[in-house]
């Protein structure tokens, strides 16, 4: 008797906890990686196991989306993720704290030719997915994330530069491109917040690394790693006379453990179009009880790779930017990385990055921050159109 009332109470709960999942999923956006779950229990078991295999990769010559000029990797198994791949115990160096040419200074040269690409020995040593695992025990896993849009010629000509430079930096390391997807203004911080939970669900990074498409590095000395607060990387940028344009200024490239990231609750998702998004992380660093490390200004040191005029279009100043940043201690706990809407559209594992694609919808996150913080409304009333 007991153990039948028992059993109805079980199927109660598992039909009450199933189908509740499936609402909340179908309702207008998925929710974080929780629905459309790209490591599931299954998979994870799979990918702890499987590793890549040399074999099931071949380099294809063949045009990369969009026509562009790299090659891509033809996976035969596309559900192996990213992975310490190898069995790796019989490494015993452990690697060394800096790169092994601490020189200083490289040679950048910020137009990248396609048969530099081809000819690049660095290249060649990136897994698919822009993966790489150094012959040594690395001190970091490093997972560089880009918010991408519209900036082919950038992209190509940062990839080519960060793998040759993280390499001689000898830390474990992958490049994840998470793309905005028409027709949805572009979003710096949600792009960065969804690269996180992506990145983080792939391999348990150790250091997280938010990274403008456009930013070069330039001194090798720039260690790309993190320290015991959020560590601002792009002091010295030819894009602002090589100084910090202003003295709390963040934006370009930060780096971040994954307890930081999340006890600042990452970015704001609220910030569509340029401007302030990089502000707001600053009060939530500060909130979070964080200062900002920086390496030294002659080490942090980036060339802006030159613009093409039309990218300026693709992402025009936020009207809304300054109503949301005098706001945003009050969306602090509910706007972030916890609480980020959107749809996945597409991950895949190219050669030398994981593209993350994804859409959001503007409508529905703004109609979130009003529920938040109901003041907002009033004020954006007050903001002229432009
Ligand atoms: N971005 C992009 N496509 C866009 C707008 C921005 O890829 O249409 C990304 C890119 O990584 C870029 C970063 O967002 O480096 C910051 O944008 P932008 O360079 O326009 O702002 P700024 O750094 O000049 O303030
Ligand atoms: C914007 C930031 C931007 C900075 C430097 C500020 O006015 O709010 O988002 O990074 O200028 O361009």
């Amino acid at each position: 008797m007991h153990s039948r009332k028992l059993n109805s109470l079980i199927k109660i709960i598992l039909i009450f906890t199933v189908s509740s999942n499936i609402l909340f999923c179908v309702t207008s956006l998925y929710y974080i990686s929780n629905c459309n779950g790209i490591v599931t229990k299954d998979n994870e078991e799979h990918t702890k196991t499987a590793g890549w295999n040399e074999g099931e990769a071949t380099w294809n010559n063949v045009n990369y989306r969009n026509g562009g000029i790299l090659s891509e990797w033809k996976l035969g198994n596309l559900s192996a993720k990213l992975s310490s791949y190898h069995d790796r115990d019989h490494v015993k160096t452990v690697c060394s704290e800096l790169p092994s040419n601490p020189g200083g200074r490289m040679n950048i040269s910020r137009l990248v030719q396609p048969e530099d690409v081809f000819n690049s020995s660095s290249l060649k040593l990136v897994r698919p997915g822009g993966h790489y695992v150094p012959g040594c025990l690395e001190r970091e896993t490093v997972a560089i994330i880009v918010p991408y849009r519209d900036r082919e010629r950038h992209l190509q000509t940062l990839l080519y530069h960060l793998h040759t430079f993280l390499q001689r930096q000898q830390h474990q390391y992958a490049v994840f491109v998470v793309e905005m997807a028409y027709p949805t203004q572009f979003n710096r911080g949600i792009l960065a917040n969804i690269g996180f939970l992506t990145a983080k669900e792939i391999l348990n990074f150790t250091c997280y690394i938010i990274h403008d498409v456009d930013l070069l590095p330039v001194d090798d000395r720039n260690h790309y790693k993190c320290s015991n607060n959020p560590r601002h990387l792009s002091v010295s940028s030819s894009k602002y006379g090589y100084k910090l344009p202003y003295g709390h200024y963040n934006g370009g490239i930060i780096a971040f453990t994954p307890g930081q990231f999340l006890k600042i609750n990452g970015f704001s998702n609220a910030y569509f179009g340029w401007g302030k998004e990089d502000d707001d992380l600053h009060k939530r660093i500060l909130n979070a009880g964080y200062k900002i490390d920086r390496p030294d200004p002659t080490i942090g040191v980036y060339e802006e790779i030159a613009r093409q005029d039309v990218q300026d279009f693709s992402n025009p100043d936020n009207p809304m930017k300054d109503s949301l940043y005098l706001r945003a201690e009050k969306r602090f706990r509910r706007d972030g990385v916890n609480n980020v809407l959107f749809k996945r559209l597409a991950l895949e594992f190219l050669p030398l990055y994981t593209w993350v694609y994804v859409n959001t919808s503007e409508l529905t996150v703004m109609k979130m921050m009003k529920h938040i913080d109901p003041g907002l409304e009033e004020t954006f009333a007050r903001v002229k159109p432009l």
